[in-house]
């Protein structure tokens, strides 16, 4: 018996903003559970299977499509998605949604500040400068979600209370079993 359901969470926000770090930790907790899951990151996904893509408007729906179409397989096989794009168009988001198996929109937020000020990968610092065409937040767009099922303050809260809400979640729609005892 098998009581896993395919669930596809997807986390949208800013470059900075923290989606990787809360997927991967709710990676390590949903493993520990005995759940199969996936993690989908467009930072190692632009490296493979979209890796002749760059950011203009076009580009961007192209690496959300063609990412959609493996979180639709795997989702509606019984496995756990973790997908962390920036995803920056809602239309686009709302055609992830139609697509996959029990979408859940995590809406990661942290103000641009705090996203520029953590600059993980120096890249903010280049695009203030110019030298960073079409960046998120800076100079291309970022449509936040208007009604999303999870909303996380990273700069109001830790990585493990952030990834408890996507797991309380995640338990309380029956798509992971509860955990035994904390
Ligand atoms: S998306 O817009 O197509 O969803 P995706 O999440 O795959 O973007 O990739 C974003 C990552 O690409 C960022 O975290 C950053 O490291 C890098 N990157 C490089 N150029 C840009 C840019 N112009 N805008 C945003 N991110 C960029």
């Amino acid at each position: 018996m098998n009581d896993q359901h395919g669930f596809t969470l997807w986390f949208t926000g800013l470059s900075g903003a923290g989606k990787t770090t809360v997927a991967l930790a709710l990676e390590k907790e949903l493993r520990a559970r005995g759940v199969k899951v996936e993690r989908l990151d467009g930072d190692t996904v632009r490296k493979s299977l979209t890796r002749d893509l760059g950011f203009s408007k076009e580009d961007r729906d192209k690496n959300i499509e063609r990412v959609t179409f493996v979180a639709k397989l795997l989702s509606r096989n019984g496995v756990a998605v973790l997908a962390s794009f920036i995803s920056p168009y809602r239309e686009t988001r709302a055609m992830v949604r139609a697509e996959t198996t029990n979408f859940i929109e995590v809406f990661v937020h942290a103000p641009l500040e705090v996203c520029a000020q953590r600059d993980v990968k120096g890249m903010y610092a280049k695009a203030f400068a110019g030298e960073i065409p079409d960046f998120t937040g800076v100079s291309d767009p970022y449509e936040e979600p208007l009604d999303p099922e999870i909303t996380l303050h990273t700069h109001e809260e830790t990585v493990e209370q952030s990834a408890a809400k996507c797991l309380t979640y995640l338990e309380e729609h029956g798509y992971i079993p509860v955990a035994e005892s904390a």
